[in-house]
């Protein structure tokens, strides 16, 4: 509104008067500042705005701002100088400035030099006319030397110096005079205390050429000059109207500081640094600094300190607070990367209020301050900051025409060394500044690290420990099928298990089975020794235990009671094997095995086989499958986004969803800030799996490490399970930040589990996951700051991160089904029992065949070399299985009685066999002892009877004591 009226005013200005330009403030000089005061002009309003103590006010020495109108309504002010605080009286009440005017009507141009109070505002001005002009002055300039005495002046044609003490002209002289060799049209000067600088375009006089950009240096104190040298060698000719009347394209700049001198030739995006030599200058540095984004680079400059300079051109990226911005650079290293900061930036912002505007006038003053004049005619006082804090925009209050920056603490994560115009810059990896104002040393204190967790990266706020924050997904490997998946391998397998494992042994079936063998084995051991032995009384339990054996042989059926006691080995070991079966029954599926399996040495034994594979999605599903597909295609996602050390808060944070070409929707989100650990966390609903959206975050800050999360609920139809989604990856760089434009893509992939039921008429089970991943995240993006210039840094307004979603045109598909159902189970411990049964018949077939006969062989070895004061009388009989007959009698000899003919003792009841006895240590026959074998069926126990004839001729009858029959 009111910048509409001030284009307005100036066009009917214009119009009715259109030699003077009242609306360009770029002519002339409209600005001037030093440390005490700050004067612009404006033509269009007819105002000098007047600013007392513009860049620091305090309670001593308050700021104060006066508008000091033009006396006149035909006045055109071209340029102004301030003087300061005016030299009568100490008290810091009057304040002066001078100004070169023109007097529209008459052409008139005077000079004038005006004195404000500062408590009243009231101006008074002492008026000098110089000349007349038969046109409007192009360049009217005045400059005043640093000790305020005098004030000089150029106009197109002379120079003048007028005393401020005396408001006299003490000295004029025409530009021929001053600079007779050559033809010489001033544009810009630069002044110290006894010397100045002058830059315009001119050329000798005596060889005619082309106009060239040229300096010369004049002596203030005679008003002579020294030398002018030609600045810049033109490789075209410059059309001399362009030079003669106001052209911004050829305006150039200058700005001195000690003995350095620094010209801005923007048309050239050329800078050039000199340095005064008694009477000369001598060129230091010549740069170009040319750029695709970059133009009118040299437009305006300034000198911060002697070793830091200021340039301002027009830069058409990163900034969208004004046109133009300043870049400040270290004289010795100026290039399109090399800027030490720039202005504006996103700390040190420019408000809405000033359009955007393009600075057509920079002031540094002594002391580091800064002025700016926008083409608007507004005003920017930057004053520089002391350490630890930076010049941020005030918010003004009031509609203005001057904008004032203030000191402000260092954001956090940021500090900042040095007096200065620059922003706060970010604390290096290892330090951190929680947004606390310090005015020692530096902000950024050092992280403890005491933790070696300790996450202290670049621009920390504070000491994080990143395992508070971590990556995790939900999706594990599925699991792969265990080497044997047929039952009857998997039971054999475990029932013959061999470890030595302790918990192992104690429930393997082969352990127990070998212990029911060793107590088998035992009991038959007892039954021997109760034969063997004399211990008559024990044969009824014997016999007892025999016959209940004989009943229980499941190997012989019932023929042998060995078979018998082998039988309980048989029943240990088929228990077993109904126990696992029983057991392995229950594990499936392997989503409800909990607990390790506890009757097999292998505790993660499941009874589940498992195919994974992956399958188109367009191929068209069963309607049980299509509402797994459904429901994950129905889940509703939340993102949350976590911004790690980071000074972003809620209100700076935005969520968007990017629409077709440049349209967009804003998001409802939900914001949490944990002051204490500087972490805010984002979380918003995303519209559907196909969005893609985007975080905006406002404002100077950083972050080092985000981590963004997934999730979406739960949800079960039928046998059909949606199971809830959870992912969280952590993005972090501990010598990098967040990049103003980063990208996550999340590529999304649909795994469908498929259960097959334990009963074959079941239904299937579904369950389905998202399985989230993200590829080729780029957050971080120290190299474009390497590329581009560290500055960029501080000079994106809007920090944002794109979240985009893509599905694979696959799924995962995983069959679990299981390797053994109950049925079979019952078959398969069948086939087992008759198995083990049929195994332990083999073992006695095979002991009958080759152990025995073995054992046989040995024994009768045995028995032929036995100890001679053993005496056994055996007796073999050739066919049906062996008789022994052993007789042991003291008193006899050892006999052995071989029986004279054959018999079969179940072919006759009762036999009676004759036997030739012979004593067996000696081999001979003794024929005076003639035995008999007599078999009886009831006894069934042969008995020997041998007669003694040598002793007893009657023929004692000995019945043996001990016969056994095996
Ligand atoms: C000097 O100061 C006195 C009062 O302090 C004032 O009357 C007088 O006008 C001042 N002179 C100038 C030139 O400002
Ligand atoms: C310039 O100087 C001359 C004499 O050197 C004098 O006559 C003339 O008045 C001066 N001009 C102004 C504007 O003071
Ligand atoms: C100063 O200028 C003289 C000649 O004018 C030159 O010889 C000398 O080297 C210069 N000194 C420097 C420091 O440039
Ligand atoms: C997703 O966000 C919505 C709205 O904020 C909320 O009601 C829902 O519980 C969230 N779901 C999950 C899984 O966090």
């Amino acid at each position: 509104m009111w910048i509409s009226f001030v284009l307005l005013f100036g066009l009917v200005l214009r119009r009715s008067n259109c030699e003077y330009d009242r609306n360009n403030a770029a002519t002339g000089i409209k600005l001037s500042t030093n440390n005490e005061l700050s004067v612009s002009a404006s033509n269009a309003f007819l105002n000098f705005g007047v600013v007392i103590n513009p860049f620091n006010s305090s309670t001593k020495d308050v700021r104060k701002h006066c508008n000091v109108g033009y006396v006149s309504t035909d006045y055109f002010v071209h340029s102004i100088g301030v003087i300061g605080a005016a030299s009568n009286g100490t008290n810091r009440e009057m304040f002066m400035f001078a100004f070169a005017g023109e007097i529209t009507t008459k052409s008139t141009l005077f000079i004038c030099l005006v004195t404000v109070s500062r408590s009243t505002c009231n101006a008074q001005h002492q008026m000098t006319v110089l000349h007349s002009a038969d046109k409007p002055q192009n360049y009217f300039l005045i400059g005043i030397d640093s000790h305020a005495t005098f004030v000089y002046g150029f106009t197109s044609t002379m120079v003048f110096k007028l005393e401020i003490a005396t408001n006299q002209i003490v000295q004029n002289l025409t530009l021929e005079t001053l600079w007779p060799s050559i033809i010489f049209l001033p544009h810009a000067f630069g002044f110290s205390d006894q010397w100045a600088v002058v830059v315009g375009y001119g050329f000798n006089r005596s060889e005619k050429k082309n106009y060239a950009i040229m300096e010369c240096l004049i002596d203030l104190i005679s008003l002579i000059s020294y030398s002018c040298e030609t600045l810049i060698v033109e490789s075209t000719y410059l059309v001399p109207s362009n030079l003669l009347s106001y052209n911004e394209l050829y305006e150039v700049s200058v700005a001195i500081r000690h003995e350095n001198v620094l010209v801005g030739i923007h048309r050239l995006n050329t800078i050039v640094i000199l340095k005064k030599n008694q009477t000369s200058l001598t060129k230091i540095h010549v740069y170009t600094v040319t750029s695709s984004s970059l133009t009118s680079f040299g437009r305006l400059v300034g000198w911060v300190d002697e070793q830091t300079i200021a340039v301002v051109a027009y830069h058409s990226l990163y900034s969208s607070w004004s046109q133009s911005q300043i870049f400040f650079y270290d004289k010795n290293s100026v290039s399109s990367t090399s800027p030490l900061y720039t202005f504006p930036n996103n700390q040190q912002t420019i408000g809405n209020q000033l359009f955007q505007p393009h600075f057509v006038r920079l002031v540094i003053t002594s002391n580091g301050n800064l002025a700016l004049l926008t083409d608007y005619s507004l005003v920017i006082i930057v004053p520089a900051s002391p350490i630890n804090y930076a010049s941020m925009w005030v918010e003004p209050s009031a509609t203005a025409f001057v904008f004032y920056y203030s000191p402000t603490p260092c954001i956090g994560g940021t500090f900042s060394h040095e007096f200065g115009l620059g922003p706060c810059t970010i604390c290096l990896p290892g330090t951190r500044n929680p947004g606390i104002a310090r005015s020692d040393g530096t902000s950024c204190i050092s992280c403890s690290r005491n933790n070696s967790n300790s996450y202290c990266p670049l621009a920390a706020l504070v000491e994080f420990d990143l395992n508070t924050m971590t990556s995790y997904s939900q999706v594990t490997a599925y699991p792969v099928s265990a080497d044997t998946t047929n039952f009857d391998d998997i039971l054999l397998e475990n029932m013959f298990e061999t470890d030595s494992n302790f918990s192992c042994m104690i429930i393997s079936p082969f352990f127990w089975t070998l212990i029911a063998g060793a107590f088998a084995f035992s009991v038959w051991i007892m039954m021997a020794v109760i034969k063997l032995g004399k211990w008559q009384q024990y044969n009824r339990y014997r016999t007892r235990v025999k016959t209940i054996f004989m009943h229980t042989d499941l190997i012989r059926e019932g023929q042998r009671w060995v078979g018998g006691l082998a039988t309980i080995a048989i029943i240990v070991l088929v228990s077993f094997a109904y126990w696992f079966s029983a057991s392995f029954l229950k594990r499936y599926p392997i989503e409800e095995v909990s607990e390790p399996a506890n009757f097999a040495c292998d505790s993660t034994l499941i009874n589940a086989k498992f195919a994974t594979g992956l399958d188109l999605l367009a191929i068209p599903q069963s309607i049980d499958a299509q509402r797994m597909f459904n429901l994950l295609d129905n889940q509703i996602f939340n993102i949350t986004v976590e911004l790690i050390n980071t000074g972003f808060t809620c209100d700076s944070i935005s969520v968007q969803e990017n629409l077709i070409g440049t349209q967009y929707a804003n998001l409802i989100l939900s914001c949490e800030r944990s002051k204490w650990n500087a972490v805010t966390s984002v979380t918003f609903t995303l519209p559907d799996h196909y969005s893609s959206v985007q975080l905006n975050m406002t404002g100077p800050h950083w972050a080092s490490a985000v981590r963004i999360c997934l999730r979406g609920e739960s949800q079960t139809i039928m046998n059909t399970m949606l199971h809830a989604l959870d992912f969280c990856q952590l993005f972090s760089a501990p010598n990098q930040t967040l990049a103003h434009a980063s990208t996550i893509p999340f590529i999304m992939t649909k795994i469908i589990n498929i259960t097959k039921s334990m009963e074959k008429n079941r239904p299937i089970t579904y369950s389905g996951l998202w399985l989230s991943s993200v590829h080729g995240a780029s957050l971080f993006n120290e190299a474009f700051y390497t590329e581009f210039g560290n500055y960029l840094r501080y000079t994106f307004a809007l920090t944002t991160i794109r979240i985009t979603f893509d599905e694979r045109s696959f799924y995962i598909k995983n069959i679990q089904e299981p390797i053994v159902r109950t049925r079979q189970t019952v078959f398969q411990a069948l086939l087992f029992t008759s198995l083990v049964i049929e195994l332990f018949g083999f073992s006695f077939l095979l002991a009958k065949l080759f152990v025995l006969p073995i054992i046989r062989r040995m024994l009768a070895i045995c028995h032929k070399y036995r100890d001679r004061a053993q005496h056994t009388l055996s007796s073999q009989s050739a066919n049906m299985g062996s008789i022994y007959i052993n007789l042991e009698v003291e008193r006899w000899p050892a006999v052995e009685c071989l029986p004279s003919n054959q018999f079969q003792p179940n072919d006759i009841d009762d036999i009676e066999i004759d036997c030739i006895s012979h004593e067996l240590r000696r081999h001979i026959y003794l024929p005076n002892y003639p035995c008999k074998y007599l078999w009886t069926r009831q006894t069934a126990e042969p008995r020997l009877i041998c007669l003694e004839k040598s002793k007893d001729e009657s023929g004692d009858r000995l019945e043996n004591s001990n016969s056994q029959l095996h």
